[in-house]
């Protein structure tokens, strides 16, 4: 049976080149919250003679997570990669229905969700590869000279409460967005650990203009897009999202058998946050983020 791959937010940006080039590689389920986006994804992929499936799903909303990882189960395909990449950065935070951060919604606790939903049904040596941001790191050069402060983790409770450790990034959303690429890189490296029979890694997929930046707004997409993948001290860290797509493929395709592994743009291990890679704090924030959703879990089944 052909290899399948899932890829979260395949409708612009790295995830869409993602897509097209893993299709070369075998078939792959897309998975969006916008049916029509997704369509013409599957359609462009068929167009060159590969194969893939549409499932919907919202990440934001953890029961459309839930529908869409039954979808995926349902579909019976050997998984070779699920590659959580869909994410947001917004400037002007927003709630979801639940009342949640939309960004720590949609970039850490939906993905998170996903994995664990389907980790049961992913054969051994399967990879799933977290795509984050070194933004959460505030030591590491580019963060630095923006000024940024990387993530600002109280508790996943507050996180979603969209509360943030004071002394912040001056720029908006930058917060949210750090902590919860933080979040991710942890809860990667904890899984690691966790569950040896897969392999799971993380990549930060380096400075890309050209893409949607999680629907970020035009100052922050000019700003990401124009000024600073100009600027000397980032020309390091450039790419584009057809280049971080080969990154991820390869990484996807790395037979090494090594796991909880960081990748960087050009897909060399990095070293994150100090707290991202503190085994206390991945336990503490897997253990919370458990229980953190069992308890969402629970309040939606006595609503309904
Ligand atoms: N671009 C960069 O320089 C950069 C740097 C570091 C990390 N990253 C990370 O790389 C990933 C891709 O970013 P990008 O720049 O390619 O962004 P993009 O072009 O805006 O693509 C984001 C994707 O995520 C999807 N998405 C957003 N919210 C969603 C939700 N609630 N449920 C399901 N899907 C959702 C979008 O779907 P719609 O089409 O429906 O909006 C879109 O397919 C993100 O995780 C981002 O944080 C990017």
């Amino acid at each position: 049976m052909t290899d399948a791959y899932i890829v979260t937010g395949p409708t612009s940006g790295i995830g869409l080149c993602t897509a097209l080039e893993l299709a070369k590689r075998g078939v792959v389920v897309l998975v969006g919250r916008d049916r029509g986006r997704l369509e013409v994804t599957r359609e462009r992929i068929e167009r060159v003679g590969g194969h893939a499936h549409t499932v919907l799903c919202d990440l934001a909303d953890l029961a459309s997570v839930r529908q869409a990882a039954a979808r995926i189960e349902d579909l019976h395909l050997p998984i070779t990669a699920l590659v959580n990449n869909a994410g947001v950065l917004q400037s002007r935070p927003s709630r979801t229905a639940a009342g949640w951060d939309v960004t720590f919604a949609t970039n850490y606790l939906g993905p998170f969700a996903l994995t664990e939903a389907l980790i049961p049904h992913l054969p051994d040596g399967a990879r799933v590869l977290f795509v984050v941001s070194a933004i959460e790191d505030p030591e590491r050069k580019p963060a630095k000279v923006m000024g940024l402060r990387g993530g600002r983790f109280i508790s996943v409770e507050a996180s979603a409460e969209g509360e943030w450790k004071p002394g912040g990034s001056k720029m908006p959303g930058m917060d949210a967005y750090a902590t919860s690429k933080q979040c991710a890189l942890a809860a990667a490296l904890a899984l690691a650990r966790e569950v040896p029979r897969l392999r799971v890694d993380a990549v930060e997929p380096g400075i890309n203009s050209a893409t949607g930046l999680g629907g970020a707004n035009a100052f922050l997409r000019f700003l990401f897009g124009q000024i600073i993948t100009r600027l000397p001290p980032f020309a390091p860290y450039r790419s584009t999202p057809e280049r971080a797509a080969r990154v991820i493929a390869e990484i996807v395709a790395d037979a090494s058998g090594r796991t909880g592994v960081y990748y960087d743009e050009k897909g060399d291990p990095m070293t994150g946050s100090s707290l991202a890679h503190d085994p206390m704090f991945q336990e503490r924030l897997v253990r919370e983020t458990r229980s953190f959703l069992a308890r969402a879990e629970t309040r939606a089944v006595a609503v309904r």
